[in-house]
């Protein structure tokens, strides 16, 4: 999969931009915020209608504008289509071809993206709730059926959570009702579970060998942990056992709301044992995990975003992760310092220079 072209209209810094792309790497540099950044937050839009950054969709708008236009050409195979998002203060509409797209879940399987970019580090340190949110973008991009799944289980969540916290002021509520809510939970919370399972299973095939190859040494491996790796009549059982409370708490104590993973490395916890440095690695070793996972599913390479690796990484490793990617694979390099890059790799990419949301190409010999 690969975008050609990407055209962008009031979308952050960028007034008006008609960019031709490479098919393998791109590197794109410039000063602290001249707009590298918000180039490939277009790109991750087109895929997945949101930015990366915690940001509200206004702030995509240009200052002063009314309304954003990303668009992107995307190949797959030999076939290419017309990706399109609009963001107004009245929301957001999607289109592929000039046809309107009602379904998320539908437009985020279109085209898969990895990116990593700096903020990624914090994730091992941070609540499980960023983790969570990891996975389920991850497995949305591929499976159209895990985001419906989310949201019916979020849904029922929520109508437990009420019930449970109004049988705890009208204790004399059915209880029945709570039976069926909690088993409606259980057969989202299941499918969601073996997503999960088998997403982690299958990055497990990769990661120890990614590791290995960007980092020298070191058996990586990830752990999933989900208090729904039993039985649905097991977990029934539990759930009728914590009722009570449940209601004390007034919300649902257990299910994959509270799902979790960790990484090991050489069979120890690397959030207690490991440095900071290890730590990157391991999210990195994810990610570039990912790549050779979707196109095992898939059928195709995603496209890759690194942005502003070198300021997390040395070159050598950045040498080996380049090396180690399909030349099928597109990638997105963004850097303050194309010094640092080795000719070895500039002479393969095309380099852009971005000035206060003006891009050059440059040609580099
Ligand atoms: N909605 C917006 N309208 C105009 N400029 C914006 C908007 N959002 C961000 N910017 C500008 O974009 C720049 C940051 O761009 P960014 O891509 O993050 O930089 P970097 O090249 O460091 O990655 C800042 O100068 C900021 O003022
Ligand atoms: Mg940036």
């Amino acid at each position: 999969m690969k975008i050609s072209k990407l055209k962008l209209t009031n979308f952050r810094n960028y007034e008006n931009l008609d960019l031709d792309l490479g098919k393998q790497l791109n590197i794109i540099y410039g000063e602290n915020g001249s707009g590298k950044s918000n180039l490939v937050e277009a790109i991750y839009l087109l895929a997945l209608t949101k930015s990366f950054r915690l940001t509200s969709d206004k702030h995509l708008i240009q200052k002063g504008k009314e309304l954003a236009i990303v668009e992107g050409k995307i190949w797959k195979n030999e076939d290419s289509s017309l990706y399109k998002v609009n963001i107004s203060n009245d929301g957001k509409k999607v289109e592929i071809d000039n046809n309107k797209i009602n379904k998320i879940s539908e437009f985020v399987t279109k085209i898969q993206i990895i990116l990593f970019y700096p903020r990624d580090t914090e994730l091992i340190n941070s609540s499980p709730n960023e983790r969570r949110r990891l996975l389920n973008i991850e497995i949305s991009q591929i499976f159209k059926e895990y985001m419906i799944l989310l949201s019916n289980y979020n849904k029922i969540l929520k109508q437990r959570n009420a019930y449970l916290k109004q049988l705890y002021l009208y204790g004399n509520a059915s209880r029945d009702y709570l039976d069926i809510l909690t088993k409606k939970l259980l057969e989202y919370g299941k499918k969601i579970y073996k997503y999960r399972w088998e997403f982690i299973s299958y990055l497990n095939e990769y990661i120890t060998d990614v590791y290995e190859k960007i980092f020298g040494s070191g058996k990586l491996k990830i752990v999933y942990h989900s208090s729904f790796n039993k039985t649905e009549k097991e977990l029934l059982d539990t759930y009728r056992k914590i009722y009570s409370k449940e209601m004390a708490n007034g919300k649902t104590l257990l299910g994959v709301h509270h799902d979790d993973f960790e990484f090991l490395l050489d069979g120890n916890k690397l959030k207690e044992w490991g440095s900071q440095g290890q730590l990157k690695n391991a999210i990195l070793s994810f990610k570039i995990a990912e790549i050779n996972m979707i196109k095992e599913i898939l059928k195709d390479y995603p496209i890759l975003i690194l942005d502003d690796l070198f300021s997390e990484l040395d070159v050598k490793k950045i040498t080996n992760i380049l090396n180690l990617l399909n030349k099928d694979v597109q990638t997105f390099i963004t850097t303050t310092e194309l010094s640092k890059i080795p000719d070895e790799i500039k002479n393969k990419s095309r380099i852009y220079e971005v000035i206060n949301g003006k891009i050059r190409e440059e040609n580099y010999e």
